[in-house]
């Protein structure tokens, strides 16, 4: 499988989407050493220093991918939080795919859709974790410094995604839905003026809350907060 390497970009999802409307044909990857304007989800940036992370988007036709493909970002949560744990660390995953370990952020995915392609942009703090408001950070190396040197992460990551995707295909939505709850983390949530307990997923990926009156809300937009 393709996997286009730089050394700095403004985001490897942007570099995805050039290299489409170049006529680079899915699937493929691209990995980058650093970012200068990497984004995340809700419009936030994603800080991606040069060096110390892992910034990769994968590439796939989306007619080849089962649907719905709002699960898709929850099927890449699962995959790279398990091969985050095969390599000794203890990653859970918070609604929809944060990947954390005690609450604090490792990694992220971004999915965006570009004409019938599918944008898989996973960022993983791996040797040292960016400073970010209002949210704690760790890295890779603030558990194991044991593990892969940053060019074998960016190869153990593409090949992460592209199984978890091979995965999905043979296996389908309800072991997606029942491999994501059993990595959640089930702390009480709000979401606007929703509280409640974490139930699992619906259908297409929505987080199901249970209210203190045991009414069950699907939540699909914006992000869930922890409630202490
Ligand atoms: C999040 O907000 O949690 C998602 C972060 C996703 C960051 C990755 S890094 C590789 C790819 N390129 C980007 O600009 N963003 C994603």
């Amino acid at each position: 499988m393709d996997l286009l390497r730089f050394e700095t970009l403004d985001s490897t999802n942007d570099e995805a989407r050039r290299q489409l409307s170049q006529g680079c044909a899915p699937p493929f990857g691209v990995v980058s050493i650093g970012q200068h304007r990497g984004r995340g989800r809700q419009g936030r940036s994603w800080e991606s220093p040069y060096g110390t992370g892992v910034y990769l988007t994968h590439v796939e036709s989306a007619k080849r991918l089962p649907k719905p493909l709002t699960l898709a970002p929850l099927l890449i949560g699962c995959g790279v939080a398990d091969w985050l744990n095969s390599l000794g660390l203890d990653v859970r995953l918070k609604w929809p795919n944060d990947l954390r370990i005690d609450g604090a952020k490792i990694g992220g995915v971004l999915c965006e859709l570009h004409g019938d392609s599918l944008l898989l942009g996973v960022g993983l703090n791996w040797s040292e974790a960016p400073i970010v408001e209002d949210q704690p950070t760790t890295s890779v190396f603030d558990h194991r410094r044991d593990v892969l040197g940053l060019s074998d992460a960016q190869e153990g990551l593409h090949r992460t995604v592209v199984s978890a995707l091979s995965w999905w295909k043979q296996r389908g939505n309800i072991a997606l839905r029942e491999r994501w709850w059993g990595l959640a983390e089930k702390t009480p949530l709000r979401s606007g003026a929703i509280i409640g307990e974490p139930m699992g997923l619906a259908d297409d990926g929505a987080l199901m809350l249970r209210d203190a009156t045991g009414a069950v809300h699907d939540i699909r937009a914006g992000d869930v907060e922890e409630v202490n």
